[in-house]
């Protein structure tokens, strides 16, 4: 998920496919989405043509996972690590079901081919029975850096790997039964903020210093050294009414992160019942991205 399907949630509550659609194409300035809508099941859900992808889309998706191949070393967490070099998706754009079965082995988790984004319900429906949807195409080259919605390259390289931690799989199943709670108590929008500062773009400990999780962070040739060292942005302990709190930017890096000790934390911090917390918080102005309250410590680099 990123941006658009993030600013989406904020307005549609009642969220039928004409509501989504309608919502998408606001936010995009009129524009329509990208994939191909015209052959989904009632979940969303195609068949990702494999033998469609041209040898140029498998040569951008070779150069696009050789650049963060590079990266990776000493700032992602193990597990991405780990869980990228079984998967062995380096050559090109991968098959879901091969993956699917690997990651089906390691937690009961399965990919599911998308067209694009999908409206909320759908989305949360998919995690809450342990289905990650993934984006069918590939972006242009021209959108080698930055790309606006999600694409194959996003979805599977940043979010597949952490899917075979059996902590954050649990978590995101969770998160999915959570979201379509939160959709009858008026905190998506909350929720919303957690996702975004933790499955897209948060920050773990490690015994060597910090590593990255965030699957938007991870999918990303900037931001991955930008989050670790940048002294332009703040990297605070994960707190979950603070994360909740925090307006996020989309179009910049973070200029907040939030860091976990572990993924133990993250499953623990948010099992508790939220409906309390969302009423509170309900009450109080969202902190803008660059705030430091006082009393809050800004973790040093290492
Ligand atoms: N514990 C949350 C609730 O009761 C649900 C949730 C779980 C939300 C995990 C996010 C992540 O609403
Ligand atoms: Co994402």
């Amino acid at each position: 998920m990123n941006a658009k399907v993030m600013e989406a949630s904020l307005n549609t509550t009642d969220s039928n496919t004409d509501d989504f659609f309608a919502a998408v194409a606001e936010k995009s300035d009129g524009a329509v989405l990208r994939g191909d809508y015209s052959k989904i099941d009632d979940q969303y859900v195609v068949r990702q043509d494999w033998d469609a992808y041209t040898p140029e889309q498998h040569a951008l998706w070779r150069r696009l996972y050789q650049r963060q191949a590079k990266l990776i070393p000493g700032r992602a967490c193990d597990v991405f690590i780990e869980s990228l070099e079984a998967l062995n998706i380096g050559d090109g754009i991968p098959r879901f079901e091969e993956s699917s079965a690997m990651l089906f082995k390691a937690t009961g988790w399965t990919l599911v081919a998308v067209p694009g984004l999908v409206p909320d319900h759908i989305f949360f429906g998919h995690l809450a029975n342990r289905r990650f949807p993934v984006t069918v195409w590939l972006r242009d080259p021209e959108e080698f850096d930055y790309i606006v919605e999600p694409d194959v390259f996003h979805d599977f390289f940043g979010h597949v790997p952490l899917l075979f931690n059996p902590i954050f799989a649990d978590h995101l199943q969770d998160y999915g039964k959570g979201a379509l709670k939160a959709m009858k108590l008026d905190g998506l929008g909350m929720l919303a903020r957690l996702y975004w500062y933790t499955v897209e773009f948060g920050l773990i400990q490690s015994p060597e210093g910090l590593r990255v999780y965030g699957a938007g962070i991870l999918s990303s040739g900037g931001e991955i050294e930008h989050c670790l060292t940048s002294p332009a942005s703040l990297r605070l302990p994960f707190d979950v009414e603070r994360v909740m709190r925090t307006l996020y930017k989309i179009d910049s890096y973070q200029e907040t992160y939030f860091v976990i000790n572990d993924f133990q934390q993250l499953f623990d911090d948010t099992a508790p019942d939220f409906t309390p917390i969302y009423a509170r918080l309900k009450a109080l102005e969202p902190l803008p991205a660059n705030t430091l309250l006082p009393g809050e410590a800004n973790l040093s680099l290492k």
